[in-house]
């Protein structure tokens, strides 16, 4: 069935506080659409955990900086909407900017913790805080029970956390498996960007984090291990902002010889893309 799509925050409450009455749980999926596989795995997963599914679509102006995408970032809703019908989507939720920001907004949420863990957040430094304001706004509008998103954007995934646990939105947020192809590359909006010879190049980024979180396993030095693999993208004509190990949950960088969980992180250029990965060790 295809879904409903609706443009207002209003709109958007009639049609959950009916599923509320109704006494169905409800997940919410915050995109920025060019819908791709990834995305569709979270809609899956959220109808697998609760009765309906909301998707939201909007290009979030508050987390782009200036000399980014914002301008040029994919946009194709028909695409979007057929693809939403095939997962089983009940609902879309597709606001314009003025609707989510009205001319006199004046509010930002400034987060900090895993949104200061000199990842993202040092190549992007009004990223976290675009991303945490529209998406408690996401939260509290659709006051949905529970919340999808990718482990792909693993710092993103943990700031969202702690923005609703600080917060106390009463929603579960949840972390899904980053899709791939088949040569290990990670699914994005932005591998659209990337020339044929590109995108053959980029699936070094996946092989060398694999190949570090190999090693760590049979006790190399995690920093020694990404060191590694920074040299080895940066031969193949990367430009590394940062390949990296970090606690997988503070994502702060571990201690010597500790034996905490590690997620392994990685951002580097390729021509004019930047692309992001990360696996758990
Ligand atoms: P967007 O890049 O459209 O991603 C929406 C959601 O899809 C995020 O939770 C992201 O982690 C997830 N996702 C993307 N690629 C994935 C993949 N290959 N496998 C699994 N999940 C994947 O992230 C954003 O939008 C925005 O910052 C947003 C949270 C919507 C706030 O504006």
């Amino acid at each position: 069935m295809k879904p409903k799509i609706v443009r207002s925050v209003a709109s958007l409450r009639r049609e959950t506080e009916s599923w509320r009455a109704d006494e169905l749980k409800y997940a919410i999926v915050p995109t920025m659409g060019a819908l791709h596989e990834g995305h569709l795995a979270l809609v899956r997963e959220g109808l697998e955990r609760a009765d309906c599914v909301v998707v939201s679509i909007f290009v979030n102006p508050k987390q782009f900086g200036a000399n980014e995408d914002l301008g040029r970032y994919p946009r194709d809703e028909a695409g979007d909407m057929a693809k939403l019908a095939e997962a089983g989507a009940q609902l879309i939720f597709a606001p314009e900017p003025l609707e989510m920001y009205a001319e006199n907004f004046a509010t930002t949420l400034v987060m900090k913790g895993p949104a200061k863990a000199n990842l993202e957040d040092k190549f992007r430094p009004h990223f976290f805080d675009g991303v945490a304001t529209v998406v408690a706004k996401l939260f509290i509008q659709s006051g949905a029970d529970y919340a999808m998103f990718g482990e792909k954007d693993y710092q993103q995934l943990q700031v969202v956390k702690t923005m609703a646990r600080d917060l106390d939105i009463p929603i579960e947020v949840i972390g899904i498996p980053t899709i791939r192809h088949e040569d290990g590359m990670a699914l994005s909006s932005r591998n659209r960007y990337l020339s044929r010879s590109e995108r053959s190049q980029a699936t070094a980024i996946y092989k060398s984090l694999s190949q570090a979180a190999e090693k760590i396993r049979h006790g190399t030095d995690p920093q020694k291990a990404m060191r590694a693999a920074s040299r080895s993208l940066t031969t193949l004509g990367f430009k590394v902002d940062y390949v990296t190990a970090r606690n997988s949950e503070t994502l702060a960088v571990p201690e010597p010889h500790s034996d905490e969980p590690l997620r392994l992180l990685a951002a580097a250029w390729l021509g004019k893309t930047r692309l992001i990965d990360n696996i758990e060790v």
